[in-house]
């Protein structure tokens, strides 16, 4: 992706970014487990991948989008996705504790697949379209909060952004 069209993205798109980021993750898990293959690394990128996602949107994009709509009298809109966002950590951790056993975290991870799609279907069908139209929030100055702590945590994570990567 060149500069000028990373700059173009806003806060919305850096999500959905994420969201087909995490899709490919668990079609290359699906590929991966039903080949028998190890799935160690995939599932550890994945965690890793959302744990940050988790971040940006419980951190700056859930309060943001949650004062806009109270401003605006749109009730609980992000009610649903805070806690879905609860259950995904919660299934992260359970599968964490279960990295020697692989069947049970195989088991885990294909929940937690289950969730995140969940999760993204409801984003970018349901509350994105409102999110688009809510007057009082400055899309730009979440999405320059946004990039600024997704570097941060991708730093400390030592994960490469998707488009540099050269695997
Ligand atoms: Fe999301």
């Amino acid at each position: 992706m060149t500069e000028k069209a990373r700059k173009e993205l806003d806060a919305l798109d850096l999500l959905m970014q994420d969201h087909r980021e995490m899709e490919s993750l668990f079609s290359e898990f699906e590929y991966l487990r039903q080949n028998g293959r190890n799935t160690g690394r995939v599932i550890a990128n994945a965690c890793a991948e959302l744990k940050i996602h988790d971040t940006l949107e419980t951190e700056i994009f859930y309060p943001a989008v949650g004062k806009a709509a109270e401003d605006e009298e749109i009730d609980g809109l992000m009610d649903e996705a805070e806690e879905e966002h609860d259950t995904i950590l919660e299934l992260i951790e359970k599968l964490e504790q279960t990295r020697t056993d692989h069947k049970q975290r195989d088991a885990y991870f294909t929940i937690l697949a289950g969730h995140v799609k969940h999760h993204v279907l409801g984003e970018e069908t349901e509350r994105f379209p409102v999110v688009k139209k809510l007057k009082r929030l400055d899309l730009d100055s979440v999405t320059a909060a946004m990039k600024k702590r997704k570097a941060e945590l991708m730093a400390e994570t030592g994960i490469a952004e998707a488009d540099e990567e050269t695997v």
